[in-house]
C-alpha cells in the first residue's frame, strides 16, 4: 500500500464536507466516488447559467427571417403523387379514347333518327286518333297488317296522309286505297275526317311516321315481302329519306328514282296490290 500524500487527503475532506457528506466512508474509496460527484453535477449547473441568453438572443436578430409556412393547398400540392412516367402514353391517348367513345355514342343514336327512330316520334301527333300501338280508336287501326290491306303501295298511304280526307272530298277522289281491298275498299270520309298532314309536318316526318305506321305498328317484314320497299324509304340508309332531309318534295321524289310510284301534288286513286 502507499500512502496517500496529506495534500491530497486534505482536498478530498475539504469536498466532503462541501458536499454535506460524512467521514465514515475508507479513506482509498473517497476520491474514486467522490470524483464523479463532483464533476457530474457541476456540468448542468455550470451551462445552465451561461447557456440559455446566448441561445436566446443570438438567433432572433441575427438568422434571417424564416420562410413563410406553406398554405395548406399549396402543401398538399407539393406532397401530391406525380403520375409515373409509364401512365403518361395512356393519358396521352385519353382524348382519343374520348373522342372514340362520343362517336360510338352518337352514332348509334344517328341510327336510331333515322326514318323509323323519328317515325316513333312524330307519332305522337297520331296517336290520340289512331291507338298508341296502332289499334285504332276513331282512326282506322294499323296493326296486324291492316294498315298493308289498304296501302299494298306505300306512296298512297303517303299522298293521303299529305292531303288528308278533306282535298279526297273536294277532288272526288273516293278510294284513296287499294281497290280490291278484302270487305272492300275505304272510301274517303266513310269513317270520318282524316287531317292532311302536309302544312304541319316535313315530308320527312311524314315518309318517318309512314314508316313507322307500317313497318313498327303494321307488321311489315322489312327483310321479307317489303325488304324492296324498305330498303328504297325506310331503311336508315333510304336515300330518299336523306333527300326529302335536304329538301326534296314528297310529291316529285319519283322523278329521280325508278320504280318509284307519282305521289304528285293532291289526291288521287290508290292502287292495287301488283
Ligand atoms: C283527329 C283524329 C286523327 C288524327 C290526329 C290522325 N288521324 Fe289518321 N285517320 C283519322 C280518321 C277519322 C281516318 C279515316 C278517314 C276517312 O274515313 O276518310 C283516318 C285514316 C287514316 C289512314 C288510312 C287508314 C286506312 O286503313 O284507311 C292513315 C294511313 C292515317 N289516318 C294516318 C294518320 C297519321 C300518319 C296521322 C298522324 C300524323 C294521323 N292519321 C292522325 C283520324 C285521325
Amino acid at each position: 500500500m502507499t500512502e496517500i500524500p496529506e495534500h491530497l487527503l486534505k482536498r478530498s475532506r475539504e469536498r466532503r464536507s462541501a458536499l454535506g457528506q460524512g467521514d465514515g466512508e475508507a479513506a482509498g474509496a473517497a476520491p474514486a466516488a467522490s470524483t464523479p460527484a463532483t464533476t457530474t453535477p457541476a456540468a448542468p449547473a455550470a451551462a445552465t447559467p451561461s447557456g440559455p441568453p446566448t441561445r436566446a438572443a443570438a438567433p432572433t436578430p441575427a438568422g434571417p427571417p424564416p420562410p413563410k409556412p406553406d398554405s395548406f393547398v399549396v402543401s398538399r400540392y407539393k406532397d401530391r403523387k406525380k403520375v409515373p412516367f409509364w401512365a403518361m402514353g395512356a393519358l396521352g391517348l385519353l382524348p382519343i379514347w374520348m373522342f372514340m367513345y362520343v362517336r360510338s355514342v352518337t352514332a348509334s343514336a344517328q341510327e336510331a333518327t333515322g326514318p323509323l327512330g323519328m317515325g316513333a316520334e312524330v307519332y305522337s301527333n297520331c296517336a290520340s286518333c289512331h291507338g298508341g300501338n296502332g289499334g285504332g280508336g276513331v282512326g282506322y287501326q294499323f296493326s296486324e297488317g291492316e294498315v298493308l290491306k289498304t296501302f299494298p303501295h306505300i306512296e298512297d298511304q303517303l299522298r293521303y296522309v299529305l292531303y288528308g280526307t278533306g282535298a279526297y272530298n273536294v277532288a272526288g277522289v273516293e278510294i284513296y286505297g287499294n281497290p280490291d281491298r278484302e270487305g272492300g275498299p275505304h272510301l274517303a270520309g266513310a269513317r270520318g275526317a282524316m287531317p292532311g298532314f302536309a302544312g304541319s309536318l316535313t315530308d320527312y316526318e311524314i315518309l318517318a311516321v309512314v314508316c313507322h305506321e307500317r313497318y313498327a305498328l303494321g307488321g311489315a317484314d322489312g327483310a321479307g315481302d317489303y325488304a324492296e320497299e324498305f330498303e328504297t324509304w325506310c331503311s336508315p340508309e333510304s336515300e330518299i329519306f336523306v333527300e326529302l332531309e335536304g329538301g326534296a318534295m314528297l310529291s316529285t321524289i319519283h322523278e329521280a328514282h325508278d320504280g318509284v310510284l307519282t305521289i304528285g301534288d293532291g289526291p288521287a286513286a290508290g292502287s292495287a296490290a301488283d
